[in-house]
């Protein structure tokens, strides 16, 4: 938490939110995926978390008395089945924050061609990666920690940034990585068929939320909101059981798609436990982020999750977050507001929650809960 959660936040929105003297990286940045290639045999100290934040691999719970991160077939929305399906989108989003998705008309052949291009990028050598390095005030491109602190707990994994969404804001030339060579086409064409999973889905949870179906896609400028790519890649560890691949965090935007490799490793927090989600093929993982807590009033959760790292196996996964851009205005839809639920969140911009998260460091879901009236 501390630390991560403040630069997890920030990688939400690649804006340069850092005061000047901190624009230099002020420790080497070690390549993780370099630092396992040489085959240690013990986790360097700066990626060893304190107890209470170890991801306790031995205690992990994938069934419980909670149940399991909700399943929900989309193409239910499209005929008799509407009615349920409707009802398991909200309960999904009220009492978990994540799901995972099923028949969501993203094709599977782009899918296994999109988490395979992404692989290969990874599989280039250090040098070819490094053209891309990012710069402490950016988080576009090729990364491995985010933020300067020195002595900062480090997360096991590097990862790759760049704007998927609008098409004026992808530098395709500039930041895309340009291998392998179909890197270009195949992310267009999951960008595409993801963008409109998006449409399909805002318009799915405004009408659970009780809105005109148009509600959040409009607060939050659909079709031109933001989606934002980050590339995860956790490379095997000699003690996965001290590490995190990811720290505890919630996602600062609105909504976050999720594509991995059928490796497991993310764990959801289910009240005071951390649940192991199971990877299911061909799924997508949705979680609902702060955003949609705050404009939802508090009604859809945006749960707090990490990710566990494996001793043996590589786990890459693709993370698509649709952000708001930093002048949108966001409060508390007015329809969900009355004296049975009044107001809970305070009106602000998408950069304000940024800047106040960068100023005052809060950490998990105490930021959000810091708008609180
Ligand atoms: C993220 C994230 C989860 C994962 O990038 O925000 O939570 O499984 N990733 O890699
Ligand atoms: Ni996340």
């Amino acid at each position: 938490m501390n630390a991560d959660f403040l630069i997890h936040q920030e990688l939400e929105t690649p804006i340069p939110i850092m005061v000047e003297e901190e624009l230099t990286w002020k420790e080497p940045v070690q390549r993780v995926q370099a630092l396992a290639e040489k085959g240690l045999k013990e986790v360097p100290p700066s990626y060893i978390r304190p107890v209470s934040e170890r991801p306790f691999l031995d205690k992990q719970i994938h069934l419980g008395d909670d149940g399991s991160i909700p399943v929900i077939d989309f193409s239910g929305l499209e005929d008799h089945r509407r009615e349920d399906t409707m009802d398991q989108i909200s309960r999904a989003c009220e009492e978990w924050g994540f799901f995972q998705l099923i028949n969501h008309c993203v094709p599977v052949p782009v899918m296994d061609r999109t988490v395979a291009a992404a692989r290969e990028f990874f599989d280039l050598p250090l040098e070819e990666k490094q053209v891309y390095a990012n710069k402490p005030w950016s988080l576009v491109g090729y990364g491995s920690r985010i933020g300067v602190t020195e002595g900062a707990i480090l997360d096991w994994g590097d990862y790759f940034l760049h704007y998927l969404w609008p098409l004026d804001k992808r530098d395709v030339d500039q930041e895309w990585p340009r291998k392998p060579a179909s890197y270009v086409e195949t992310l267009d064409e999951y960008t595409h068929a993801l963008h409109n999973l998006c449409s399909r889905l805002l318009e799915a949870l405004s009408e659970s939320l009780g809105l005109r179906k148009d509600y959040i896609g409009e607060i939050f400028g659909w079709p031109d909101t933001n989606l934002v790519l980050r590339i995860n890649y956790y490379p095997p560890c000699p003690s996965p059981d001290l590490t995190l691949g990811v720290g505890s965090h919630s996602d600062g935007g609105v909504i976050t798609f999720l594509l991995h490799d059928n490796v497991p490793g993310l764990q959801v927090r289910k009240g005071d436990r951390w649940l192991l989600l199971e990877p299911i093929p061909n799924a997508i993982v949705v979680n609902i982020a702060d955003q949609l807590q705050i404009l939802s009033n508090g009604r859809f959760k945006s749960v707090e999750h990490r990710v566990a790292v494996n001793k043996d196996t590589v786990r890459m996964s693709l993370a698509t977050f649709c952000n708001p851009d930093v002048d949108t205005i966001i409060a508390p839809a007015e329809d969900l507001v009355n004296d049975d639920n009044p107001v809970l969140y305070r009106a602000m911009t998408y950069g304000e929650f940024l800047e106040s998260l960068c100023r005052d460091g809060l950490k998990g879901k105490d930021y959000v809960e810091s708008f609180r009236r």
